[in-house]
């Protein structure tokens, strides 16, 4: 080993250490597309119900006043573990869209009527479910969202 650090070991480790963490990049990148994402993401209970779910949660806006996975607006809850929240059950979130709006509570932010047909509050509902279902490496980390 020479006595005196030179200039030419100074570039080495800067190239050297730059091509490795790059290289460590692009192999963890590779990873995680190509094999964590698609253990996560659900993508085995995709079905049409949910793609149509999907379609009544955009068509309205939901995510106007709401977040999904922490995605949105911050004026009502966040809705990717609603279905946990509500006991696991569709039924439940169900009655909650056709029951709205709930007025005259003082200081109560309200949802707006949607006129869901059954079909449509069914699929949006399976949308929610099949959302609550991703792994998301248990976030948000409480039950209230
Ligand atoms: C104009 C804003 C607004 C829009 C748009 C909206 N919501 Fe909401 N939503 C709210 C508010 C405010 C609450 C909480 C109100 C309450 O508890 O009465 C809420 C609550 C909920 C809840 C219950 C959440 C909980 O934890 O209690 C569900 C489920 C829900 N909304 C679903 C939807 C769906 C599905 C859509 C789209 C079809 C939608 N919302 C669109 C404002 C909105």
């Amino acid at each position: 080993m020479a006595e005196v650090f030179t200039k030419s070991m100074a570039r080495n480790i800067y190239i050297g250490g730059s091509v490795f963490f790059l290289l460590l990049f692009l192999v963890l990148t590779f990873d995680t597309v190509n094999n964590e994402i698609p253990k996560r993401d659900n993508r085995e209970n995709l079905t049409e119900q949910v793609v149509r779910g999907k379609l009544v949660w955009e068509e309205n806006n939901c995510i106007g006043c709401h977040t999904l996975l922490g995605e949105g607006a911050y004026f009502a809850p966040e809705l990717g573990n609603v279905y946990v929240r509500f006991g696991k059950s569709k039924e439940a979130i169900k009655g909650f869209i056709k029951g709205r709006p709930v007025e005259g509570i003082p200081g109560r932010r309200s949802m707006p009527q949607f006129n869901l047909t059954d079909e449509q509050l069914d699929d949006v509902a399976e949308f929610l479910k099949w959302t609550s279902e991703i792994d998301t490496n248990n976030w948000p980390p409480n039950i209230q969202g």
